[in-house]
Formats: structure tokens, sequence, C-alpha cells
């Protein structure tokens, strides 16, 4: 138990009980690093969940939170979506997973080309970093080349996290500071560069000191803030003119900004792009876009899995991105995240804390405005730790589903309320840490995508 949970009783027992019992059993306790109580309010913020519904969920200790992190991004229509899940069951009764191939394979390809711009061919993965190192695998085969210039976070895989045995620890800017590529192939040294996002310049350079051997430019188009003016547009001529294919990381934006993804809403095209998360509400799926000049090569390439065509997530995809449609979930959650940007920064006046809400409204930040970078953390973690006391489990960020609405953004306002004015009396008395019932958040995600 780490010292400031000892001067207090801990909020969450039984989840530090099996976060415990998993420290013994599963390396690194969790699968996916952002699970990991650290990240959160150790000690105070819920560590393992019950059961979920809608907006909200309920920890194994009896607390019920509105989740502001929405599954990490996967939950886009809300826990346990009535219809998705329907349509589901339903498919269990005839099967998930056979000997040959089912038609709903084609009728979701139907799906993603008739809405997403780029989109001429598809194949399929069960998750972010494996759609991803299925683009980076076909666009390497489409064009004969091996290298990859990449800006933001793009999962596990070696030939991303290759970037790091290079010796200036490249992804320390676009994912955590400090991860040591254990495990990954020396000789794939030089194979994948960073280029810096907002700056055409940066990829420019990048394109001509690989001249002739570069595969592909994956990025993500924006996370949390409006790209630069022109930016992506700059991006896009400039792949273009030179020839190498322009893929989108769309995993984390996903369907929340208009049915087709991101590509209508920014105006621009790549020539691959990867979802996953939010495109089937919760259910493990992935899927790998693209012109098909630049996917048909992928026929003669091994790129194959047995639950790449689970039918699990391929009903939940197709289900759930005609729900969305069908719901006009982009507008809400524009017009519900704008409604947040708004309460938090009149809360944030009314309250006295030097604090703002912005970014863009389907995934809305907080900053906090001191001078002092470690008076800034300790805000931080205080405010993830006094918000998960009042009901509301996230970071100093939103991230949006639909089934989030009145009721949620009322608790959230007043909880907002109470702890703004807590942080704002902390940090005039001095005594910030005093009121630290948690351990310090450790760095969150890094992005050089905002
Ligand atoms: C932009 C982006 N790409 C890829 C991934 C990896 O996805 P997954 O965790 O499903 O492998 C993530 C996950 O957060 C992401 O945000």
């Amino acid at each position: 138990m780490s010292t400031a949970q000892q001067q207090t009783k801990c909020r969450v027992p039984r989840s530090m009980e099996l976060y415990a019992r998993a420290e013994q059993l599963i390396p690194g306790a969790t699968q996916l690093i952002s699970r990991r109580p650290s990240r959160a309010a150790k000690g105070v913020s819920p560590a393992y969940v019950a059961r979920a519904q809608g907006a909200r969920f309920w920890d194994v200790d009896g607390h019920e939170y509105i989740d502001w992190v929405s599954g990490i991004g996967a939950i886009i229509l809300g826990y346990c979506d009535r219809v998705v899940d329907e349509a589901v069951r339903k498919q269990i009764e005839t099967g998930v997973s056979y000997s040959v191939s089912h038609e709903l394979e084609i009728e979701l390809a139907e799906e993603l080309v008739s809405t997403i711009p780029c989109a001429e061919m598809v194949r399929y993965a069960k998750g972010g970093g494996d759609a991803c190192a299925v683009a980076v695998r076909i666009a390497r085969g489409a064009t004969g080349r091996d290298k990859i210039l990449f800006c933001g976070y793009h999962g596990w895989h070696d030939w991303y996290l290759a970037a790091n045995l290079s010796e200036e620890a490249t992804l320390d800017a676009h994912l955590f500071p400090g991860i040591e590529p254990i495990g990954v192939p020396q000789s794939l040294k030089g194979t994948a560069i960073p280029f810096e996002y907002g700056k055409v310049a940066s990829l420019s350079a990048a394109l001509d000191q690989h001249r002739d051997e570069v595969a592909a430019v994956i990025m993500e188009p924006l996370r949390s803030e409006e790209p630069p003016e022109g930016y992506l547009q700059d991006v896009r001529d400039l792949t273009r003119r030179e020839g190498v294919p322009l893929i989108f990381d769309e995993v984390s934006t996903g369907f929340r900004l208009s049915p087709g993804g991101v590509q209508p809403y920014l105006g621009i095209e790549p020539d691959m792009a990867v979802f996953a998360k939010s495109i089937s509400n919760g259910y493990a799926m992935g899927a790998v876009v693209g012109r098909r000049e630049v996917m048909e090569p992928a026929a003669q390439m091994f790129i194959s899995s047995t639950y790449w065509s689970d039918l699990i997530g391929i009903r939940a995809a197709l289900t759930t991105l005609r729900e969305i449609r069908r719901r006009g979930v982009p507008d809400y959650l524009q017009d519900f995240g704008r409604r947040i940007i708004d309460r938090m920064n009149e809360t944030a006046e009314e309250t006295g804390l030097a604090a703002r809400c912005c970014g863009i409204s389907v995934h809305p930040h907080l900053e906090f405005h001191v001078d002092d970078p470690a008076a800034g953390r300790l805000l931080a973690t205080l405010y993830v730790q006094e918000m998960a006391k009042r009901g509301c489990h996230g970071y100093p960020a939103f991230y949006l589903n639909a089934a989030q609405g009145d009721a949620e953004l009322q608790q959230t306002t007043e909880a907002a309320r109470e702890t703004f004015t807590i942080l704002r009396r902390g940090l005039e008395e001095g005594r910030l840490q005093d009121l630290l019932e948690a351990d310090l958040t450790q760095d969150v995600f890094r992005r050089a995508v905002r």
C-alpha cells in the first residue's frame, strides 16, 4: 500500500486486493497499460469493474460511476447497447466462427466502402494495433519498401516499437517516455521514423532523407485538438507528390466526428485508414480500408488469422455503424461535448480555479494553469481522486459516448464544482500534497498528436 493510502482508509479495497492477486499471475497485472491503476488515482479510483450499463459502471467495491473514459474509447453508443447486444446474441444462436466464410464479412465490407471516403477494399483485424500492423504490412508489400514514417500512437507491434531502437528514444514524444524496446529485433533499427505533428516541414525533411525507401506515412490525423489550418491538406499533397501511401490511424477518433470516420469531417482522403475500438461498441474488431490500388496486392501477401472473421465482432461492427448513422450519434456527441466544455469553463470561473476545458467537442480536456509542473501533476491527480469520490471516473478529459446525457452532465458539473473548490483552496493554502489520498498519477500517455 502507498504512503498516501496508509494515511487514509483505502476507498477501493477489493479493487486493490484483485490488483495484488493479478500482479502475482499476470506480468504487468493488466493487458492494457491504460487500465493500470497507476494511470488514475491509485487507491481511490476503481481498478476492477463488476458491471456496466449505459453511461455508467459499478466497481467491485460497490461504487457507481459515470464512465468518462468510455471503455478507453471503445464504447460509442453506451455500455450494453440493446440493439447491438441483441444482434450479437442472435448471431451467437447460429454460430460465430465456422470452417468457411460467411456473407456478413462482405456485408460489413460494403458498409465500410459506402461510408468511408477512401475505402474501396477492406481487411479485418481484432484490435487497433493489430489493424495498424496489417496496414503497415500491406503498404510495405504494395510498395516493396521498408521504412515507415509515423506520427502518434499505433499499438504495441515490433514495426512501431522499433522506433525506440535508435539512440534518440524517438517514441518519447509519441507514447510514454522511457519505453525500452525489449524483445524488438535490433535488425529493425532505422525502419520506423517519427515526424513532428503539425509541421509539414518535418515530414518533408524525413521524406527527403529517406527518398525511395518509404513504404508509408502513418499518422493520427487528430486526437483531441483540431489540426493546424491546412496542415493535413499539405500532408496529403506532399505524400501524393512523393508517391508514398498515406495511412490515417482513426482508432481513437473512430466514428465520433462523422458516420464515415474523420475523413468526411476533415475533407481529406488518405490512401488507407485503420479503425478499431468504437467501430463495434466494445466488441473485439478492427478494420483496414483503402484504395484498391494499395489494398489489392494484399491478396498475394500472407496476412491471415482465424478470428479476424469471427462474427461477433463483424455483427457488432455492422450494427454499431448503422446505429451510429440512424441515431445521428456524431451530431449528438459534438453538441454534448460543446455543452461539457461550456459547463466546465463556467464552473472553473465560478469557483475561481485557474483551469480551462478545451479541445475538440468529442474529446475535450482540462488544463490547469499553474507555473509549476509538479503542482500541475498534483492537481490532475487530485481532480481524478475527488471526481472518483463523487462518482465520476476519468482523467482530466472526457471521452464521449451517446448514453451520456443531461443526468451525467448535471452530476459531473456538481462534482466538478466541489472538486474545483477543493483544488483552488488547496492551491491557495499551499497544501495540495496534504489532500492526496491516492498515488500520484503516472505520466499519462504522452501524445504527439493532441
Ligand atoms: C490511434 C491508436 N492506434 C492504435 C491503438 C491501439 O489499439 P489497440 O489497443 O486496440 O491495439 C490505439 C489505442 O489506444 C490508438 O489510440
